[in-house]
């Protein structure tokens, strides 16, 4: 669709930089409008709003809300709002560096940069646990009809909305499994990505295959391995066309629904948790005429 943000789209890029801003208090809306409106926006730039920025601009967009938390046996979904996320993508971290510090200048003094994460892209799009990750991703015009917002009208049409995790993985603990036992914390073979028919119930694609929910939960996942100098991860990035399928697939992995947790978390957790709202764009810059509608 070509109002779409294009990157949401496209295949993940070899580095990215996703960048958090939250609000100034007194924001002055005419400012943060126009500076947002100025952000340029391509086939690497994706920029998603929060349900406190749609807030603090006057808006409202039907379906846009806050990351719920939610908790299990097993661990916690944490809820950390943000106001403004910004993924840039690209080949060299040099450029990106650069391309975040003139984001952060254009969006001036209504933002505040709160948080950076360096993320890349590891072999052939895997996880930083060895598993190929956005194997069962929707692809072509599934794609399209599962990430983006149809049939409501000119600056919502091409929209999307977006969840974002940063998960912490025991990179030690996974290491202690025998090779077995992590595929089957998975339920794919890592030697030749099948799936593993006999998986028990908590195997992380038994709890989220998008076929077994009524309705069915599908989602556009772009995630990206990250590290820093002492930890290591993944950040979950998936987008559709409203936040349903999302929380659907939360909520299995907690186990709210049968009190089976998601074996994931026997080697990983999430320390973050946020909602937004992607735009359409038009002529490579936010269309934001739905807020002020
Ligand atoms: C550290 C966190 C995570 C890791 C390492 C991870 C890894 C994987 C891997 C290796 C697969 C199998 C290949 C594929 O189809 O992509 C997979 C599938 C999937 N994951 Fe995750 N995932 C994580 C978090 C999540 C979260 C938070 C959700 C949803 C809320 C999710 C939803 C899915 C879905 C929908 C599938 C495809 C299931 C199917 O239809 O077969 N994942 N994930």
């Amino acid at each position: 669709m070509k109002t779409a943000q294009a990157g949401i789209i496209e295949a993940v890029p070899q580095h990215a930089r996703y960048l958090f801003f939250q609000t100034e208090h007194d924001l002055d809306r005419q400012e943060a409008f126009a500076a947002l409106q100025q952000l340029p926006i391509d086939a690497a730039t994706v920029v998603g709003l929060g349900p406190s920025l749609v807030t603090a601009l006057g808006g409202t967009i039907k379906g846009l809300k806050e990351h719920p938390v939610l908790s299990g046996s097993a661990g916690v979904f944490p809820s950390t709002p943000m106001a403004l996320w910004v993924w840039l993508g690209g080949q060299d971290r040099g450029e990106l560096l650069h391309q975040s510090r003139r984001i952060e200048q254009a969006l001036g003094e209504s933002f505040v940069l709160e948080s950076v994460i360096e993320a890349f892209l590891h072999r052939d799009s895997r996880d930083l646990s060895g598993y190929e990750d956005g194997t069962e991703n929707p692809t072509g015009d599934q794609a399209l009809e599962v990430a983006l917002v149809t049939g409501r009208g000119v600056g919502l049409d091409g929209s999307s909305f977006v969840a974002v995790q940063q998960w912490v993985h025991d990179l030690d603990a996974l290491e202690a499994m025998r090779p077995t036992e992590r595929d089957r914390v998975i339920g794919r073979r890592i030697s030749d990505n099948e799936e593993i028919a006999d998986a028990p119930q908590s195997a992380h694609v038994k709890r989220t295959a998008q076929e077994d929910f009524q309705p069915p939960a599908f989602l556009l996942r772009r995630s990206m391995p990250w590290s820093d100098a002492a930890q290591a991860g993944l950040v979950f990035v998936a987008f559709a066309r409203s936040f349903d399928a999302m929380e659907a697939q939360l909520r299995r992995m907690i186990g709210a629904e049968d009190g089976v947790s998601d074996a994931l978390f026997r080697f990983t957790r999430p320390i973050s948790g946020a909602y937004f709202w992607c735009p359409p764009q038009r002529d490579g810059r936010l269309d934001l005429s739905a807020l002020k509608a």
